[in-house]
């Protein structure tokens, strides 16, 4: 039996301020479920009742006094929850999961964003996650004054987006430098065309793996 019949997959999304990763999550929810796929989709920082409320602090920008290793600490706070309760009964029973965001945003926004030592990230997730990792991280990737530019004409910045543009380039960098050092387990997809090109990249991406 073709083994992605009865095996999840565990699929992530990332990107930086702006690339379109809302419409481009609907896009592959709805693709995978006419792919008949049994899916769960879900976010981080949150995803559970008690991650919804940590992602409240963790976004508020009125929490302005946030030391970064309370960030970083909350972040895999709210991930262990999540993978407890959501994430791996999911993929036990043989779900697929799509998550919008995983420890991926933790190296680029944590690690590249705010300086924290790469290794102590490394550590946390061993801990939280023990060997669990994506399959499939497609990250959506935009010139970081163009993706500022689309955000910026939403509503209220939350404390993430009042960051600079500095502080997106590192993290866009630092994206883009794990997907070159992994590249079986990333796929970087240029989110700059048309919505429909950006969204032939993905299914060709999706394609591959169900
Ligand atoms: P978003 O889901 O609306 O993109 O907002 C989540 C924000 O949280 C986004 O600015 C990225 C940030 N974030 C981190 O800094 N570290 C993390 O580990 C995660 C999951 C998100």
């Amino acid at each position: 039996m073709n083994d992605s019949i009865t095996t999840g997959k565990f699929i992530t999304v990332e990107g930086t301020e702006g690339v379109g990763k809302s419409t481009n999550m609907a896009f592959i929810e709805a693709w995978l479920k006419q792919a008949g796929k049994e899916l769960v989709v879900t976010r981080e920082p949150g995803g559970t009742e008690l991650g919804e409320k940590l992602r409240a602090v963790l976004l508020d920008a009125k929490e302005q006094s946030m030391c970064d290793d309370t960030e970083l600490l909350l972040m895999f706070a709210a991930r262990a929850q999540h993978l407890q309760e959501v994430i791996q009964p999911a993929l036990a029973a043989g779900k697929w999961v799509l998550c919008d965001r995983f420890t991926d945003a933790t190296y680029a926004y944590q690690g590249g964003g705010r300086g924290i030592k790469m290794s102590r990230i490394a550590q946390l997730e061993q801990w939280v996650q023990g060997d669990l990792r994506p399959d499939m991280t497609l990250i959506l990737d935009l010139p970081v004054a163009a993706g500022l530019e689309r955000a910026g004409k939403r509503s209220e910045p939350d404390r993430f987006e009042l960051e600079k543009h500095d502080f997106f380039n590192k993290v866009r960098g630092t994206y883009l430098a794990r997907a070159a050092a992994l590249p079986e387990r990333y796929q970087v997809i240029d989110a700059a065309p048309s919505i429909t090109e950006v969204q032939q990249s993905i299914q060709r991406v999706l394609e591959k793996m169900v």
